[in-house]
This record gives C-alpha cells, sequence and structure tokens, in this order.
C-alpha cells in the first residue's frame, strides 16, 4: 500500500513544489515507485517536470477530482496519468481550472474525500504518493489533507515562518478530529537555509526546540540551481547531479525511508 503524504504550508513559496518534485524524483532515483500529484492549480509542478498544463486541459486533477465525486465529465486516475522523465515517477498534472473544483465541490457529499476516493485505485501501484498543494487552506488543500497519510511542512526560515504554522496545525488537527484520524506529521522541512544568516540559524533553533525530532535533520540550503532546473522542465537531479540541491534532496528522501522503516537500495554514487 503506498504512502500518501502531502506537501502543505499556505504561506507562499516557502518550497513546497521545489520539495514535492524533487522528493518524488530523489525517491524514484532510490528505487522506489513514485506518483506526484499537482494538487494546485497555479501547475508548477506539472511544468516543473516539463509538462505543458496547457497542452491537454481535459486529463488534468480537476476531471479526476470531477470523476471521483460522480460529477459529468469527469474521468478515472489511470486516463490522467503521465510518465515524466525519471523512470519510476509518474505524475497526474495540474490546471488552471482546477480552481473550479473548490466550487463544483462544495454541495458534493464527497467534497472533502473526493482525491482520496480518486486515488484508492492506483494507491497499491506505488511506493510513495507525493502531493504538492496550494499556498491556501481551502477544499483542495483538505482534500489532499483527507487524501494523505502525512504531512510534510516545508519551512522557509524567515522571521515569520512560525507563526503561519498554527494555522496550518489548526487544519491538520481537524482534518484528525474529522475524516482522517490518522493523518500523521511525517516531519518539517526547512527549505532555502543559509547558515550564514543569523535569523536561519534562530529560525532553526526554535523549529527544533518547538517540534523536536519531528524537524527533518536533512536542511535544504538555498541553492540557485534548484531554482533553475523548473525553467528546463527538470527535477535539480537531472539538471545538475552534483550540486547541494541534489544531495540535499536525496538526503531528505533517504530520512524520509528510514523514517518509514524502508531501506535505501542503491549506492551513495549520486552524492
Ligand atoms: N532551496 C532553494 N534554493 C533556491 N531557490 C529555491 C529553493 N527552494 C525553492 N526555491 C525557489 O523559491 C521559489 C518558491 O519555491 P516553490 O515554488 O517551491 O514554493 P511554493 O511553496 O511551492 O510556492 P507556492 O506557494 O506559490 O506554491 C521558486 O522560485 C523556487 O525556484
Ligand atoms: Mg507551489
Amino acid at each position: 500500500m503506498g504512502k500518501v503524504i502531502a506537501i502543505a504550508n499556505q504561506k507562499g513559496g516557502v518550497g513546497k513544489t521545489t520539495t514535492a518534485i524533487n522528493l518524488a524524483a530523489s525517491l524514484a532515483v532510490l528505487e522506489k515507485k513514485v506518483l506526484i500529484i499537482d494538487a494546485d492549480p497555479q501547475a508548477n509542478t506539472t511544468s516543473g517536470l516539463n509538462f505543458s498544463p496547457e497542452s491537454d486541459q481535459k486529463r488534468t486533477l480537476y476531471e479526476v477530482m470531477m470523476g471521483a465525486a460522480g460529477i459529468e465529465g469527469g474521468i478515472g486516475i489511470y486516463d490522467a496519468l503521465i510518465q515524466t522523465e525519471i523512470a519510476g515517477l509518474h505524475m497526474v498534472p495540474s490546471h488552471i481550472n482546477l480552481v473550479g473544483a473548490e466550487i463544483e465541490l462544495l454541495e458534493n457529499e464527497n467534497r472533502e474525500s473526493a482525491l482520496k476516493a480518486a486515488l484508492a485505485p492506483v494507491k497499491d501501484d506505488y511506493d510513495f504518493i507525493i502531493i504538492d498543494c496550494s499556498p491556501s487552506l481551502g477544499l483542495i488543500t483538505v482534500n489532499c489533507l483527507t487524501a494523505a497519510d502525512s504531512v510534510i511542512i516545508p519551512v522557509q526560515p524567515e522571521f515569520f515562518a512560525l507563526e503561519g504554522l498554527g494555522k496550518l496545525l489548526q487544519t491538520i488537527r481537524l482534518v484528525q478530529n474529522g475524516v482522517n484520524p490518522d493523518l500523521t506529521i511525517e516531519g518539517f522541512v526547512v527549505t532555502m537555509f543559509d547558515g550564514r544568516t543569523k535569523v536561519h540559524n534562530q529560525v532553526l533553533a526554535e523549529l527544533r526546540e518547538h517540534f523536536k525530532e519531528m524537524v527533518f535533520n536533512s536542511i535544504i540550503q538555498r541553492n540557485i540551481r534548484l531554482s533553475e532546473a523548473p525553467s528546463h522542465g527538470k527535477p535539480i537531479i537531472l539538471y545538475d547531479v552534483i550540486c547541494n540541491g541534489t544531495t540535499n534532496y536525496l538526503n531528505l528522501a533517504k530520512e524520509v525511508l528510514e523514517r518509514n522503516g524502508l531501506t535505501v537500495e542503491i549506492a551513495e554514487e549520486a552524492e
């Protein structure tokens, strides 16, 4: 049974998409079968993995969620799967039309669990299903948290980083108390870290003091290559195999495997 991990933080630009793409790609390189779901109407994961959100507007997450909710025009998830450039990494793309799902699902009896129902047929086909959430706590994100077994929370180490976490943790608690009692927090991952910056070290220390071992040991450093890779439609490991970004995300993937009692199956050659 594949583990479904949502990458969530309602704060914009904290590294959700970068983490979703590169964690998914790293897990696939470590011989796991991975599906990445782009659950953000901005479709950054979709374009970051070299698929034009404009090219096929009828086979995206929107249609898949409509299908699961029994709404006309919906499709099954198998009809939306795309093979990415990385063997072992499939994707369900997004499109701006996903914003419409918030409205269409509102009156639906499955409004919180459409994504969970949509993923059910493929859960056994993958080791991990990684969901890139949008910077909101709206109905689509609630669907992501309902479908997920756990959440990874990327934190950009800026002054206000911790303040926004309260609202996210409250939403996670609401989902736990309602539709998804088994939801856990996989961990907090610090992104865009610059060890020379005092505030970054302060935020990291505070986060560790507060959330203890829930903070991943692997830290994602600020790395220009990570910001360049999406414009080439590639995960970092295909764009620059020897940069820090590749090493950081491979380490995060290994930590996720270890936390889930899984072994790393290939040698450290990519480091
Ligand atoms: N470690 C990093 N080093 C340098 N740049 C990074 C790093 N991580 C992310 N970025 C850049 O920061 C910007 C925001 O990252 P990203 O798109 O992953 O955030 P997001 O949380 O998904 O944003 P949104 O909330 O809009 O969905 C992007 O331009 C991305 O390329
Ligand atoms: Mg994003």
